[in-house]
């Protein structure tokens, strides 16, 4: 099948060149004219496992190209991929300027019987919005080419975006013609092998789907944030409960780790963009609002503890952080917890040290110019004269550290673990104090017990 997507950004790239490695022939456009001369040297300029292998192979094999010219691109697929970037508005609802510009371009170039699939994730009713600015061009050139809307949302995970891409629990499918749906089915059909995971609805159950999984998962993450608070208050251990509830069929294992609070390009975003749809139409999800709001505040929790035990003045301390990225195995760093925590030490007058595998650069770019704050290139490295270390990203690397080394290398053996990587007996046993997230902490010898809060603190 001919297929353009347009949009070789993350969701863009995955779709490229994973329908491309089916045997499908793929175009992806990108308006930016020097992305598209990197991409057409198969260099990719995320970091995503697998990802610019997969690109390499393709268009080796002929069935991948990149191009910035908006009418052969619309000329060449069938089946035309919005996949572009729905940044948030400065009040939190989805801003689809790029999807109807997308819209539009294709309605300037069509001249044959279309599928326009939106797979931007994208509010409630914006299928119509794509309908009117594509007919609104086809008007403008008394053209009468027929073309469908579809909405396809994408589920991927950062990190394992190609196996989600290849291997997926579910393809939903959006759409009231059955032209469209067929085709649909079609493409999909090989990473299936049988239909029963292709969903099919109409458009705005589609379209609200995707919100409504990101938001349920946000919900879970919050709500295991407020258990652990309390589980600190109560002396219970939020790692046994946590097993305890997983182990019910009906609660099950995934998405049940208390942290630091979620981030990424998805979650923050998607729950705020659901709420403004909610509320235009009257609706306001409390439920969602408390998601969101415990979120803001679990990003604090590292900050809460390290100012529970140091005090609020941090001036002439120093921090090693680990992990900066949202999450392990990506160098995304939107809406990171580590960089609400690096801001607030650093406001607080401290010295950072920190260290992640792969987003040392993407950081040190965010924070340029920053007195008091330098990255290093190996994890031991950041610990060297810091008053503590902070983990913020559950690095496979940071799993089983040398905790002699570490005690050698930090002035005083503490560690704020935003993770749960170590067991707190373990801690003890290496006589380092702890302070892990809604379990028992492991305090200096003559220390009462600190009950730390999730409230917002000033700086
Ligand atoms: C998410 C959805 O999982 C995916 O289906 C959707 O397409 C895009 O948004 P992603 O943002 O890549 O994917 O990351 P994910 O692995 O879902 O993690 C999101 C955030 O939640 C991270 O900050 C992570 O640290 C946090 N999280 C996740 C927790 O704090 N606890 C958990 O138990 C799981």
């Amino acid at each position: 099948m001919r297929i353009t997507v347009i949009g070789s950004g993350y969701v863009g790239l995955v779709t490229g060149a994973c329908l491309a490695e089916y045997g499908n022939q793929v175009v992806c456009l990108d308006l930016d004219a020097e992305k598209v001369a990197q991409l057409q040297q198969g260099n990719v300029h995320i970091y995503e496992p697998g990802l610019e292998e997969l690109i390499r192979r393709n268009m080796q094999a002929g069935r991948l190209h990149f191009t910035a010219d908006i009418g052969a691109s619309v000329a060449h697929g069938t089946i035309q991929f919005i996949a572009v970037g729905t940044p948030a508005d400065e009040d939190g609802s989805a801003d689809l300027q790029y999807v109807l510009a997308a819209a539009s371009n294709i309605g300037r170039y069509l001249n044959e019987y279309k599928v326009i699939v939106n797979k931007s994730t994208v509010p409630v009713g914006t299928a119509d919005l794509v309908k009117q600015a594509v007919q609104a061009q086809l008007d403008l050139r008394q053209q009468r080419s027929s073309f469908s809307v579809v909405s396809n949302p994408e589920f991927l995970k950062e990190g394992a975006a190609v196996d989600d891409f290849m291997r997926p629990d579910r393809i939903v499918i959006g759409t009231e013609d059955e032209t469209a749906k067929d085709l649909m089915q079609a493409i999909y059909a090989p990473l299936v092998r049988n239909h029963d995971r292709i969903l099919s609805m109409d458009l705005r159950s589609a379209e609200l789907t995707k919100y409504a999984a990101n938001a349920m998962l946000a919900t879970r993450i919050s709500f295991m944030n407020e258990l652990a608070n309390l589980s600190e208050v109560l002396g219970a251990d939020i790692e046994l409960v946590r097993k305890g509830i997983g182990s019910d069929p009906r609660i099950g294992y995934h998405f049940l780790y208390p942290g630091v609070g979620y981030g990424g390009s998805c979650f923050p975003k998607d729950v705020q963009a659901l709420q403004q749809t909610a509320m235009q139409f009257g609706e306001p999800l409390k439920i969602l609002q408390a998601v969101h709001d415990v979120n803001r505040l679990q990003k604090n929790i590292l900050l809460n503890k390290i100012m529970a035990h140091f005090g609020s003045d941090l001036r002439g301390l120093h921090f090693a952080v680990w992990g900066l990225a949202f999450k392990p195995d990506t160098d995304d760093l939107r809406e990171a917890p580590s960089l609400v925590l690096i801001e607030g030490l650093l406001a607080c007058g401290a010295t950072v040290a920190a260290h992640d595998p792969v987003a040392n650069d993407k950081a040190a770019q965010y924070f340029a110019g920053r007195a008091g704050l330098q990255f290093t290139e190996l994890p031991m490295q950041a610990l060297e004269q810091a008053n503590a270390l902070v983990i913020v990203t559950e690095w496979k690397a940071f799993r089983s550290p040398d905790f002699a080394s570490i005690k050698k290398s930090l002035r005083s053996a503490i560690i704020f673990d935003g993770r749960n990587l170590y067991e707190p007996k373990r801690m003890k046993a290496e006589e380092i104090s702890y302070y892990p997230i809604g379990r028992e902490q492991i305090l200096p010898h003559s220390s009462p017990a600190l009950v730390v809060q999730s409230t917002a603190v000033a700086y």
